[in-house]
């Protein structure tokens, strides 16, 4: 591949939505953003939204605000996130809590719809909450799980699920789009075999919202959960999504009974009744500040439109992986992440030794790419604010740190070269990504454990 090849100015200048870059908070010193994937950037008009909402709702409409939409926010920016993102009809998503505690509720009511069944099936490579929230419960019920090993360069597949369901599983759950290497999990597929099961089904999507188009009401999936600070730019802590099939609603009962999600809350009944609706899913007071950027976000996202950003997000990554190719496999850096579209998420994950110690030297450069132990660096791409200029600087950056073919060794955790102006100084950063960064793999698993994860 030749440097005109890889040039990126023509993507950015053929790119629809090249325009939705300037519509963002700016970022000074930062020349390359690959981390949309753990926290979108601000909308440039959320500052002003929060302040409007501070002065004109709170602070003039006062508790009056709660008759005149807050109380509603839940229901009314699910069903947002529903119709923009997850291919589902209203009534059936709300917007509460984090998205741990959501799981937990999903996953809890999910082993109590199914009685006498006593599995809950899942994966060693799901994000961590996902595994501890499950390994609780599972305690907690006396269930056992039965885990399935992930390749951690690939995912979940329908062959591995079809051997571990059964006459006994109550649960499965996986992520749709891969935390660690970005692959698409067949979400329609394995929620076909966990109801021939006769199993209920839950989805993680918080790597897919906003970035891989989603049809959870026609893929028949029961529950589904996920972040929306990632690509649905929420801002950090900004409460969860849930989904619950209109079906199942009835039936299912959260464990956390809280006024909230009672039927008629305002009457103080001396017992808990789940009300009619999914809004029997929340607990207590809805998060209306937190829940004021996502107002802002989700405007964006229905101008652009999720397929247009499915359509970017594949352009961005296939960039991303011909830089890659042309730069960084000579230096000895592998791709941990589907090179088929089908099967490939919102973020491509590299993975070299040494990787940890170049999270330092980019920062200092401006580049923020997202680092996984044990040597992966995710590269994340957000369609609507990241440029194809942003992932050549970031990746040129990368290729720079890195030892020249042939000569062998580590990497240059010094950089070669100066900062770029404005690149450098602890103001903009955190003070040292290593802390965050060292989330450890899940060690190997019996397949069958009882209560509590075997180790
Ligand atoms: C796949 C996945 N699930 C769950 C979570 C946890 O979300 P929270 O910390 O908001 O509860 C994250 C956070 O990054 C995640 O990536």
């Amino acid at each position: 591949m030749t440097a005109t090849d890889l040039d990126p100015d023509a993507r950015d200048a053929a790119d629809p939505l090249a325009s939705f870059r300037d519509r963002f908070v700016p970022a000074p010193g930062v020349v390359a953003y690959l981390d949309g994937n753990s926290l979108g950037r601000p909308p440039a008009l959320t500052p002003a939204r929060i302040e409007s909402f501070v002065r004109e709702e709170w602070g003039g409409r006062l508790i009056r605000g709660w008759d005149e939409g807050w109380w509603e926010q839940p229901g009314t920016l699910g069903d947002r996130i529903g119709a923009l993102a997850l291919g589902a009809a209203p009534g059936q998503s709300v917007v509460a809590d984090s998205t741990t505690v959501l799981f937990y509720k999903l996953a809890r009511a999910a082993v109590a719809a199914r009685p006498g069944r006593h599995e809950i099936v899942c994966d060693t490579d799901n994000f961590p909450t996902d595994r501890y929230v499950i390994s609780g419960i599972a305690a907690e019920r006396g269930l056992t799980l039965r885990w399935i090993e992930t390749d951690p360069a690939t995912g979940i597949t329908q062959e591995q699920v079809a051997d571990a369901v059964g006459p006994d599983t109550a649960l499965v759950t996986f992520s749709h789009v891969s935390y660690r290497s970005g692959w698409i999990a067949d979400a329609e597929a394995i929620t076909a075999l966990a109801h021939d099961a006769g199993a209920l089904a839950l989805w993680d999507l918080s790597h897919s919202a906003g970035s891989v188009p989603l049809e959870l009401d026609a893929w028949g999936v029961d529950l589904a959960v996920g972040c929306t600070y990632k690509y649905l730019c929420g801002g950090p802590g900004s409460p969860a999504f849930g989904y619950v099939r209109h079906d199942l609603i009835t039936g299912l009962d959260q464990p956390i009974h809280g006024w909230a999600g009672r039927r008629d809350p305002f009457a103080m009944a001396a017992d808990y009744e789940p009300g009619p609706g999914v809004r029997r899913l929340l607990s207590g007071t809805p998060p209306v500040l937190g829940m004021l950027p996502l107002t802002v976000s989700l405007d964006m996202l229905a101008e652009a439109g999720i397929d247009a950003v499915r359509e970017k997000s594949l352009r961005l990554s296939d960039y991303a992986l011909d830089l890659t190719g042309a730069w960084l496999v000579p230096r000895g850096v592998t791709v941990a992440s589907p090179r088929e579209h089908a099967r490939r998420g919102g973020h491509v994950t590299l993975v070299r030794p040494g990787f940890s110690e170049l999270l330092d030297p980019l920062w200092r450069r401006g580049v923020i790419p997202d680092y996984r132990a044990p040597d992966g660096l995710r590269i994340g791409l957000s369609p609507l604010s990241t440029s194809f200029a942003e992932v050549h600087a970031g990746l040129s950056a990368l290729r720079d740190l890195l030892p020249h073919p042939g000569r062998g060794g580590g990497v240059r955790a010094s950089p070669p070269a100066a900062p770029p102006p404005g690149g450098g100084g602890p103001d903009w950063g955190r003070p040292a990504p290593a802390g965050r960064a060292r989330i450890p793999r899940p060690a190997p698993r019996v397949p069958r454990t009882r209560g509590a994860v075997a180790t």
